[in-house]
């Protein structure tokens, strides 16, 4: 890496937690992310959700024709699975046959958008599993229990004594990244666990605290799951990202939804970051005097953890003040993203 007062240049990132959608919106958001990252693990829970290897290997064809002429060839999607009740350990085997599915996504059945169709009882899935933790395919976690008695911002730290404690004894040989982690508990959890056990950190979660969600009135655009918790954990999350430790790499979670989706009486959850990634994680670890370690983070933990090649070529930031529009196209609606509108002091090049 070399950094000097105006530039930063590091190896090419990677996204490895990424909402794409399908489509006309795929096609607006996926430019954005392919000028940036090299790879991205594409998350599966499109409306329909991507449940079998077939679908997974068909949304992949639409990710690749979905990309711009000038940037085929430069960016490769890995693909994920939606794991459900009923994911059979026969389909396990045709993921890792597949050679283009690199993980399988456990969402709890209502934890966040389009999981209807997730896991109601995780014991449906041991069998499951066990064949994961067989052929090595690591589980990705959205970590929130979904009992509407615990309170919201707990979801995680319950989610952790409920199920994830279990799930590490049972199967200690599976690979389990924690996804989008927002607590001090989730950071203490992989922290202690075993080098299977690693975990993503969006840039909103490192930039923001709840106090984001009411600041001067109710702000959907802040609005995401899990959601933002007090500064305490947004500390501890910065602490870990920027600490050098390998279990914490970049995950975005952006995540679109149309404005309408969004200004409603009934808010969809998802912050869209992908117009900015690498800038807002740039002014995070600026902020904590650690971009010399936002390499690491952003390009190469990630890949040593699900033991694919790093990338050899550079992308470079440059310090520089801009205005972030105050909206994008999506699919003929319109899409905010965060910081609409406000000054970052980084751009890349
Ligand atoms: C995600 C989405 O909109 O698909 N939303 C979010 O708030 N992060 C789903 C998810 O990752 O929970
Ligand atoms: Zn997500």
């Amino acid at each position: 890496m070399s950094s000097f007062l105006t530039h930063l240049t590091i190896t090419r990132p990677d996204d490895w937690h990424l909402h794409l959608r399908d489509g006309e919106q795929l096609k607006d958001v996926l430019p954005y992310t392919a000028r940036q990252f090299a790879r991205a693990i594409i998350m599966p829970n499109l409306r329909a959700p991507v449940v079998t290897t077939e679908m997974a290997q068909a949304y992949y064809t639409r990710v690749v024709s979905a990309l711009p002429e000038e940037l085929r060839g430069q960016f490769q999607p890995l693909m994920t699975l939606y794991l459900t009740d009923n994911t059979q350990p026969s389909e396990i085997v045709r993921a890792k046959n597949s050679g283009i599915v690199q993980a399988v996504k456990l969402y709890p059945a209502g934890a966040t958008t389009h999981s209807d169709a997730g896991v109601t009882d995780i014991s449906k899935c041991f069998e499951t599993l066990a064949e994961m933790e067989k052929q090595d395919i690591p589980l990705l976690v959205h970590g929130e229990v979904t009992d509407p008695d615990i309170d919201v911002f707990d979801r995680e730290k319950i989610f952790i004594e409920r199920v994830l404690i279990a799930l590490t004894q049972r199967f200690p040989q599976l690979r389990i990244v924690f996804e989008h982690v927002t607590t001090r508990d989730a950071v203490e959890f992989v922290k202690q666990s075993s080098v299977k056990i690693a975990a993503t950190i969006t840039a909103h979660h490192l930039l923001l605290n709840r106090n984001a969600l009411f600041q001067g009135g109710i702000r959907p655009h802040h609005y995401c799951l899990p959601i933002l918790k007090r500064e305490t954990h947004r500390q501890a999350l910065l602490q870990a990202a920027t600490s050098g430790n390998a279990k914490f790499f970049l995950g975005t979670d952006s995540a679109p939804h149309a404005l309408m989706n969004k200004e409603h009486s009934c808010g969809c959850a998802g912050i869209f970051t992908a117009h900015a990634a690498m800038e807002l994680y740039a002014a995070a670890f600026e902020q904590a005097g650690a971009l010399d370690r936002l390499e690491g983070f952003a390009s190469f933990f990630g890949a040593d953890f699900y033991r694919l090649p790093r990338n050899t070529n550079t992308i470079t930031l440059q310090q520089k003040v801009w205005m972030i529009p105050k909206q994008y196209a999506f699919a003929g609606e319109v899409l905010v993203p965060l910081y609409a509108n406000a000054e970052l002091s980084w751009k890349m090049g």
